[in-house]
């Protein structure tokens, strides 16, 4: 009882005095924590009370319009999150009003950050990555701290081997925040073309109070160092990518940073990168001091699927035959869950290296000849089987028949094309898993449709040099924004807000693509002006300045990240489209697994609980709740983490793409999520909270 009382004076004192918060009633940074689990100690919205959940307020800005995937931070009663347009806004916790707004220097449009840095301290700061900029924000006021690198702004190119002349070509920023080691570096990834030319994407760390870079891990090796010769000579100066987008966890006793690593640009297809490809598609243990490599283990070797390692890793502590193990778990876009012991890397549950197909009909392509493989049950459908698809069986067989289709989960890609499951969308995507560690339970939500994936030629492309702005538009863009331009499931509405857009920002939009869309790189100045003025309804310009368009030499491309449909255009397979599942971490078995989301469509057609292509993640309580948001019904969902019962659901007027928070202020729980704008429903986009009152 005492003890109790201390307690309880202690975390009002904590909670009381100025300037301070305590962590258990916040959600601190991106992830909640480090340990990137998404965990809240906080219950009193809990399995018995949550139906009572009302929406309590809803910030947007009706000058904006669009998606917004940031996981937002709750401290000293400010929830502080991006906007569509890529300010950064604080508002109150209770009541959603402005507090302040942070305006980048060049913001990037769509942009995918997912969340931010927050470090407390005097005064607290938070780190922003926009466009090619990094930046140390005042979390009071929103100002820039002025004696961070050149007046709060470290330029994001630092300590990477871009030359100058190169940078409208390769254009280098993060959607995804670092972490702070030591009170001392922020460690931070980055994000770099998929397409060539590229860049390696190093990992860096740089100090917190000055913006001095500190370190530069390789993440494709200088010659002569570990694992140069998993890549053809010179790589650095061929290859690129292998970079960290998903987010990194610390153990912060330890000194340890977990990093996982994306797949080597060009993503499908290496015939210029021999070998294995280390450190792409890894998940690496870092020293957090020095950026010295620890152990790595390789979770795809020469990938030529796309297979990034797209979730943050979470750090968990398991027992097994009576023994505890501090390890560090990662779901992945397989649908696999991998386990190591955090300081040896030794995988906790077995991994086989399986023998896979090593023919490929691309020229000089030598895919790699096994596949790490674990042996606890994956989480996503492992190839694309008879078995997945009774609904369509008659169509899909004769289509596989007649195209000559291969099926293998690591089928190498051909012209020709080949059915993938799963896919680059996932298995698991940049969502990643939550993790209640009072139960040791892990919870991931899972995308279970399949892709057509098609090797494309581009010399042929840019010789046959198409000027047609609505062939082009059929072409390239209608599979996913529809021929009539009004949008489809795999991609928004291009009537209203891109039409609006500046010419600049549609042709780097086009340039850059952002998954899932492609970038466009390929098409000529005047393809492009061709395109624009079909999305704008306006005369062809004669061209764009080339200058700004990144010429690619590339021999090939790939036909985007297109699911496979039949022909009423739904996902050739059976549903579930989507799962979210509750894994043992001390067993590695899956303890139940529920579809995620519901198609109106299905349900209008007699098949409830189709699931849902899912993008975004969860986060779990104390109170024995999963809360989620990420499929396209646009709902908010809970689950009790017993059972996988949906227990509250609620309609948001857009998607929720990403990941939701939850805090305290003054004993009362909130939860906020933030929603992508939609015309339909008069929605700009931004934040939306709910308590019960
Ligand atoms: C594989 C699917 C796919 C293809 C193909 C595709 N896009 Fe997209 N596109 C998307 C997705 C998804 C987004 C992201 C929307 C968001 O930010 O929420 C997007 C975003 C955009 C945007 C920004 C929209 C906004 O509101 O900010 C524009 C403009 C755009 N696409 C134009 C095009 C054009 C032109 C083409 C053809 C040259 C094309 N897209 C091809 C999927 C696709």
């Amino acid at each position: 009882m005492k003890h109790l009382l201390i307690c309880l004076l202690f975390s009002y004192l904590i909670a009381c005095s100025p300037g301070k918060q305590d962590t258990t009633s916040a959600w601190p940074t991106f992830g909640h924590d480090v340990t990137q689990n998404k965990f809240s100690a906080l219950a009193s919205i809990n399995t018995t009370n949550v139906t009572q959940l009302r929406e309590v307020w809803r910030y947007e800005d009706t000058t904006e319009g669009g998606g917004v995937y940031f996981n937002p931070v709750m401290m000293k009663n400010r929830v502080v999150g991006l906007m569509p347009s890529n300010k950064l806004v604080a508002l109150n916790a209770i009541t959603g009003k402005l507090l302040w707004e942070f305006f980048p220097d060049s913001s990037e449009i769509p942009n995918w950050s997912k969340g931010m840095t927050y470090h407390p301290g005097n005064p607290d700061r938070i780190f922003l990555i926009s466009g090619g900029t990094l930046y140390a924000i005042n979390a009071e006021n929103g100002t820039v701290i002025t004696n961070f690198g050149k007046n709060g702004r470290v330029d994001f190119y630092e300590g990477l081997e871009v030359p100058d002349s190169m940078r409208t070509r390769i254009p280098v920023s993060s959607n995804a925040p670092g972490v702070v080691y030591n009170n001392e570096l922020f460690i931070v990834g980055c994000k770099v073309p998929d397409e060539l030319p590229s860049t390696p994407g190093d990992i860096r760390a740089f100090n917190i109070n000055t913006g001095k870079l500190e370190w530069v891990f390789h993440v494709i090796p200088k010659p002569g160092e570990f694992g140069a010769d998993t890549w053809g000579d010179n790589a650095r100066l061929r290859n690129g990518g292998a970079n960290c987008w998903a987010g990194m966890a610390l153990d912060e006793k330890r000194g340890i940073v977990f990093v996982p690593t994306a797949s080597p640009s060009f993503d499908f297809y290496g015939a210029d990168r021999p070998g294995q490809n280390l450190f792409a598609n890894c998940i690496l243990a870092l020293n957090a001091k020095t950026g010295k490599r620890i152990w790595h283990f390789q979770t795809t070797h020469h990938d030529l699927w796309d297979r990034d390692n797209g979730s943050p890793p979470n750090l968990v502590t398991v027992t097994r035959d009576g023994k505890e193990t501090d390890a560090v778990a990662l779901v992945t876009k397989m649908g696999y869950l991998f386990l190591f012991d955090r300081e040896t890397g030794n995988p906790l549950y077995d991994i086989n290296e399986v023998p896979v197909d090593t023919v490929s009909k691309m020229p000089g392509e030598k895919p790699w000849p096994t596949q790490p493989v674990p042996v606890n049950p994956p989480f996503a459908r492992q190839g694309y089987e008879e078995k997945f698809f009774g609904r369509s069986s008659e169509w899909i067989r004769a289509e596989i028949e007649k195209n000559k289709y291969k099926t293998g989960i690591y089928e190498p890609p051909s012209m020709e094309g080949s059915i993938i499951l799963p896919t680059a969308h996932g298995g698991a995507n940049w969502g990643g898993a939550s993790v209640n560690p009072e139960t040791n339970t892990l919870f991931v939500n899972a995308t279970d449709i399949p892709w057509i994936l098609k090797i494309t030629d581009l010399k042929k492309i840019r010789a046959g040099n198409e000027l047609n702005p609505e062939i082009l538009f059929r072409t390239y863009c209608s599979s996913c924004h529809g021929a009539d331009k009004k949008g489809t499931g795999l991609g928004p509405d291009l009537t209203t807000r891109a039409k609006n857009y500046k010419d600049e920002q549609l042709v780097s939009i086009l340039q850059k693509g952002a998954p899932p869309m492609p970038s466009f790189r390929f098409l000529s100045g005047e393809q492009i002006a061709a395109i624009i003025s079909y999305l704008k309804e306006t005369v062809v310009q004669q061209s764009f300045e080339t200058a700004n368009i990144p010429e690619n030499n590339e021999p090939y491309g790939f036909n985007g990240y297109s699911f496979y449909l039949d022909p009423e255009g739904h996902p050739a397979i059976d549903p579930p489209f989507g799962t979210l599942t509750a894994i043992d971490l001390n067993t590695g078995n899956i303890v139940w697994q529920v579809p995620l989301g519901e198609d109106p469509q299905f349900k209008k057609m007699g098949i409830p609980n189709s699931g849902m292509f899912n993008r975004g993640g969860s986060i779990a309580t104390a109170g024995g709740l999963i809360f989620i948001g990420a499929t396209g019904d646009n709902m908010f969902r809970a689950f009790d983490q017993k059972t996988g019962k949906a227990l509250w659901e609620y309609q948001l007027p857009g998607m929720a793409s990403s990941i939701p928070s939850t805090y305290a202020v003054d004993g009362k729980q909130y939860v906020v999520v933030s929603v992508n704008g939609k015309q339909e429903n008069n929605f700009k986009g931004g934040y939306i909270a709910f308590a019960i009152p």
